[in-house]
């Protein structure tokens, strides 16, 4: 089953709260996802599959079928607002979610992690491919993120795709007063930084094949 890509939308923060929980134990205060959706600056993405059980979770008797496009037409109809009447929820499994806000010409990582179940299986990888690919097409100059000095993980994921260390924030986590690395990349207009980045996800689709993705992607 493919992997696949998209915006995080409200139905996706029971999954991606959990992800956040184990990745980020003791980060104080937690993420306030429904914030951070409706923050004009902030984009959160999701890495996930669909769930191929769904049909059989809910059987329905012979006869007693019904129609959701009828059932939210109707209901459209009797509805006192203008609001659309969302479609029911995919059924979907996140396995990593990752967000960035994008302040002037700076997009910056706020966070990003992968399901503990499937770590070192490209998840980080694929979300890392799409924020660089949407800070390009926001026109960002650079992207940077800090790290936990310990989080050597994280930090070797940033080196595969070109990030520098360009210092240390002091004492920057809360929890136990870890320093962080701040790491960026040059300008990921220039052709270098491209090259590098090209490559980078060349050989992630000839090792894990293709993603789909709804990110809009920097034109080549
Ligand atoms: C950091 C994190 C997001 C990486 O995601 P992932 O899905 O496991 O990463 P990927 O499988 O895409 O791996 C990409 C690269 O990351 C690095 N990496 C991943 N797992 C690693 C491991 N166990 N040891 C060393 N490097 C590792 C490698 O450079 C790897 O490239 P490779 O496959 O060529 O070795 C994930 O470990 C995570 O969610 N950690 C907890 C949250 C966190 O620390 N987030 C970062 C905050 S700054």
């Amino acid at each position: 089953m493919p992997l696949k890509v998209r915006f995080m939308h409200r139905q996706d923060i029971p999954q991606v709260t959990e992800i956040d929980h184990d990745a980020f134990p003791t980060e104080w205060p937690p993420t306030n996802f429904p914030r951070e959706l409706e923050n004009k600056l902030a984009y959160y993405i999701i890495a996930y599959e669909n769930k191929d059980t769904y049909p059989e979770k809910s059987p329905v008797p012979a006869g007693k079928e019904t129609n959701p496009g009828l059932i939210n037409r109707i209901r459209r109809i009797f509805s006192h607002s203008q609001a659309p009447v969302e479609d029911p929820p995919e059924e979907i499994s996140i396995l990593g979610y990752a967000g960035m806000w994008i302040m002037a010409d700076e997009a910056h990582v706020t966070s990003i992690a992968s399901h503990k179940g499937h770590r070192h299986e490209g998840v980080g990888e694929v979300l890392l491919i799409n924020l660089i690919e949407l800070a390009t097409t926001k026109h960002a100059r650079i992207v940077t993120l800090e790290a936990r000095v310990s989080n050597l993980v994280a930090q070797n994921l940033y080196y595969k795709f070109g990030f520098d260390k360009l210092g240390v924030r002091k004492a920057y986590y809360l929890d136990n007063r870890e320093d962080a690395v701040i790491m960026s990349t040059e300008y990921i207009g220039s052709p270098s930084f491209k090259e590098k980045f090209s490559k980078v996800k060349q050989a992630y689709l000839q090792k894990s094949g293709v993603f789909i993705s709804e990110i809009p992607a920097a034109e080549k």
